[in-house]
């Protein structure tokens, strides 16, 4: 069947997030109630592969879980979302990445992540040949082993590669980072790449090297800082000032619209800002926006 969504490929991370509504995250620690209760499809690349098929695209998931009653509830959700998913494994006695999130009144979030065992890593089996029909890939830090395989298929097919460079281990980033065309980095995640340098510093740092032709990084709800390869001038692109109601996932749904924009063949600006709106839509309903409802908030905010 032919179709003109385009299909974007994720790799990396899915993790069943517990979500716990909390008025405050206690401190110190101590028994309390939560508001609210929901279990989510999570994890980076998962989450930015919902953004993909929600705003318009087509999904496929690259990643492992484990053989525990997490994965169950983490394939119907993913499948839900009319996600392929010839790219994912479940891995028998494996467990699967799991998550605690307290968001609290302000829709601020504190975290605590299990990142999974026995996921394994060998990238054998994964359908590259699924690239040739791919528009653009995206990984995480996640799954180095996996992102080498899938990046250099990418490249080769000169399919536009992103990187969610994400709070990790310095050596990690700085081997994935010249591997992809467009680093967008947390926070976190560019203080780690950058050892600590300042964020415009470590910006021209990504730019400088490898195939990466543009880097970011998103300050949550300040502006997001942006290079281009061959130029010294940080620019800089405004957030969408909302009430947060949730901000988890924010930058999972920004690195998922922004994949997509580049299978779309937009331009930088315009996909930032794109992304940008998806990313804040995410922050103030706790949600994923669809294309229309996305449109519809850039047009209020351009009129
Ligand atoms: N409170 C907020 N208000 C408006 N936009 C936000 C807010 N939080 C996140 N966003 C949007 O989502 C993007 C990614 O959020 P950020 O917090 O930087 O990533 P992460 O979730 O990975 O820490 C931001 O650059 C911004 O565009
Ligand atoms: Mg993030």
């Amino acid at each position: 069947m032919k179709t003109s969504k385009p299909l974007v490929v994720c790799l990396g991370n899915v993790v069943a997030d517990h979500v716990f509504r909390v008025d405050e995250v206690p401190q110190p620690p101590s028994k309390s109630q939560a508001k609210a209760y929901h279990l989510n499809v999570g994890g980076m690349a998962a989450n930015a592969a919902i953004a993909v098929t929600r705003l318009g695209g087509r999904a496929a998931f690259w990643g492992r879980v484990g053989g525990d009653s997490n994965a169950d509830l983490l394939i119907d959700g993913l499948r839900s979302e009319e996600i392929d998913l010839t790219g994912m494994r479940q891995i028998a006695g494996a467990r699967s990445p799991v998550s605690a999130v307290l968001v609290d009144r302000y829709g601020e979030r504190a975290i605590m992540g299990y990142r999974g065992d026995g996921l394994g890593t060998d990238p054998s089996w994964l359908p590259l040949g699924m690239l040739a029909e791919a528009k653009a890939v995206l990984c995480d830090p996640r799954w180095p082993e996996g992102a080498h395989v899938a990046l250099e298929e990418a490249e080769k097919r000169d399919i536009p590669t992103v990187l969610d460079g994400e709070r990790s281990e310095t050596r990690l980033l700085l081997d994935l980072v010249p591997r992809v065309r467009y680093a967008i980095f947390s926070v976190p995640g560019l203080t780690n790449y950058g050892s600590g340098a300042r964020p415009p510093d470590a910006l021209r740092k990504a730019v400088s090297e490898g195939a990466t032709r543009m880097a970011a990084v998103t300050r949550g709800e300040k502006s997001t800082l942006w290079i281009l390869r061959g130029e010294d001038t940080i620019r800089e692109t405004p957030i969408f000032r909302i009430e947060p109601r949730d901000t988890t996932g924010a930058g999972d749904v920004f690195h998922g619209a922004f994949a997509l924009a580049m299978a779309e063949g937009m331009e930088m600006e315009q996909a930032i800002r794109f992304s940008s709106a998806a990313g804040a839509l995410r922050a103030r309903d706790g949600a994923t926006a669809h294309r229309p409802e996305l449109e519809e908030f850039l047009r209020e905010f351009s009129g």
